[in-house]
C-alpha cells in the first residue's frame, strides 16, 4: 500500500510517495518528470550494487546513466561536488534533464545542490534509501555541501519534483544506520505530536520487522515535515522546530569530526535528551519528561548521554562549538526547547550556565 503525501508549495509543489516496492514501479511516477526519457543518477558505492539495477528495471524505458560516489560525509564537499557536476556535464544535459538522487542524506544533499546549480538549475527527484533521508533530508528542498568551516554552509533551497520513499529499501540498511535514522523519527513525536510519540513507544522496538508499521512511521514523519515546510519553506519561523536536539547535535558531530564515531541521527538522539534536560532545568517542562524520552531512546538502542560518546571535550569546549552553528543569530545561541512531549518552541533566551550544567551532568560518569 502506497501513501501519497503532498508538499504544497505553489508552483513548486510535489508529492512524496511512501510504501514498499516503489523502486520497482518507478517508471510511471518518474516519466512525467523526464520528458527526454532519461534521468541522470547520482548514487553511492554501497547503494549501487544493491539498488541501481533494480531502479533501472523499475524505470523501464527511461534511460539512467549513473555515477556512484564513495560513501561518507567527506563526499559532500567541494571535490565530490566537482566530480558530480563534471560528470553531469559529460552527459550533455539540457535544462529539462532530471538529476535523480539514489542514496542517503549525503547523496541527496549533494545531488540536490548539483541540480540547483547545473545550468542554473535543473529538476531533481529523490529516491532516498536510508531511514534518515526518507523521513528528513529528502523532503523540504535543503541542499548543500560542507566546507572546512562547517556542515551545509554552502547550499540552496531547491525543491525536488518527486520523492519516492521505498520502505523496502530500508531492508538492506545496516542496523546502526537504521537506529540512527530512527533518532529523527522520534524527534517528530517529541517536537510536535505526543500521540505519535506514544505510538512510537509501542511500535518503535519492533519497527524493522513490521513493514506496515515502518511505512506508517515514515508516512507520519513525512506528513509532519511536509506540513512544517509548507508553512515555512525558508526557515523564517516554524521550520526551526525541526532542529530539536540539533544545537547540541552539531556540536557533538563537530567534536567527533563528522565521522562514524557518532552518526548524525545518534547525535540528534543525545541532543533531544539534552534539550529535554535543559527545558526541565529551566522549569519549562515537567521533571519526568526527560526520563520518558531517555527510556524510549534506550529501548531503541540509541545513545542518550554525553558519557555514551567516548572522547568528547568538556562542557565549555562543547558550548564553543555550539556557537559556530548556522542557527546563531546576533551572536545568540538558539535552542529548541519543550513544554512537554510534542510541544516544542524556539528561544534564544537560555542562560549559558544552564547549558553548561546540563552538559556537565550528562558527561559525568554515572554515580
Ligand atoms: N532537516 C531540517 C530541515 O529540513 O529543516
Amino acid at each position: 500500500m502506497t501513501h501519497v503525501v503532498p508538499v504544497p508549495l505553489g508552483d513548486r509543489s510535489y508529492e512524496v510517495h511512501v510504501g514498499a516496492g516503489l523502486i520497482a514501479r518507478a517508471e510511471p511516477l518518474v516519466a512525467p518528470q523526464a520528458p527526454r526519457g532519461r534521468v541522470l543518477v547520482l548514487t553511492e558505492e554501497r547503494v549501487a550494487p544493491l539498488w541501481l539495477d533494480r531502479l533501472r528495471a523499475g524505470l523501464g524505458g527511461i534511460e539512467a546513466p549513473a555515477l556512484a560516489l564513495p560513501p561518507g560525509e567527506a563526499t559532500k564537499g567541494w571535490d565530490g561536488y566537482a566530480r558530480a557536476v563534471e560528470w553531469l556535464l559529460d552527459q550533455r544535459p539540457e535544462r529539462a534533464d532530471v538529476v535523480l538522487a539514489l542514496g542517503g542524506g549525503v547523496i541527496g544533499d549533494l545531488a540536490g545542490y548539483a541540480a540547483a546549480t547545473l545550468l542554473r538549475g535543473v529538476p531533481f527527484v529523490q529516491v532516498p534509501t536510508t531511514l534518515l533521508a526518507q523521513v528528513d533530508s529528502s523532503v523540504g528542498g535543503k541542499t548543500g555541501i560542507n566546507t572546512r568551516h562547517g556542515k551545509n554552509l554552502v547550499g540552496a533551497f531547491h525543491q525536488p519534483r518527486l520523492v519516492l520513499c521505498d520502505t523496502g529499501a530500508l531492508g538492506t540498511l545496516p542496523d546502526r544506520d537504521f537506529r540512527a535514522g530512527y533518532g529523527e523519527v522520534a524527534k517528530y513525536g517529541l517536537l510536535g505530536n505526543e500521540g505519535f510519540f506514544a505510538w512510537l513507544e509501542r511500535h518503535g522496538p519492533g519497527l524493522r520487522g513490521d513493514p506496515a508499521a515502518l511505512s506508517e512511521a515514515v508516512r507520519r514523519s513525512v506528513e509532519m515535515k511536509a506540513a512544517i515546510v509548507a508553512r515555512d519553506e525558508r526557515e523564517a519561523g516554524d521550520r526551526a522546530l525541526l532542529n530539536l536536539g540539533h544545537t547540541f547535535a552539531h556540536a557533538l558531530e563537530a567534536a567527533t569530526g563528522y565521522s562514524d564515531r557518532l552518526l548524525h541521527g545518534e547525535a540528534v538522539a543525545v541532543g533531544c535528551a539534552l534539550a529535554f534536560d535543559l527545558s526541565a532545568q529551566l522549569g519549562i517542562c515537567a521533571q519526568e519528561a526527560p526520563g520518558r524520552v531517555r527510556a524510549h531512546l534506550e529501548a531503541m538502542g540509541l545513545p542518550r548521554e554525553l558519557r555514551d560518546v567516548p572522547g568528547l571535550p568538556g562542557p565549555e569546549a562543547l558550548l564553543d562549538l555550539m556557537g559556530q552553528d548556522k542557527k546563531v543569530r546576533d551572536g545568540k545561541l538558539r535552542f529548541v526547547l519543550v513544554r512537554g512531549v510534542g510541544e516544542a518552541f524556539v528561544t534564544a533566551d537560555v542562560p549559558r550556565e544552564a547549558v553548561l550544567a546540563v552538559l556537565a551532568a550528562s558527561g559525568d560518569a554515572k554515580s
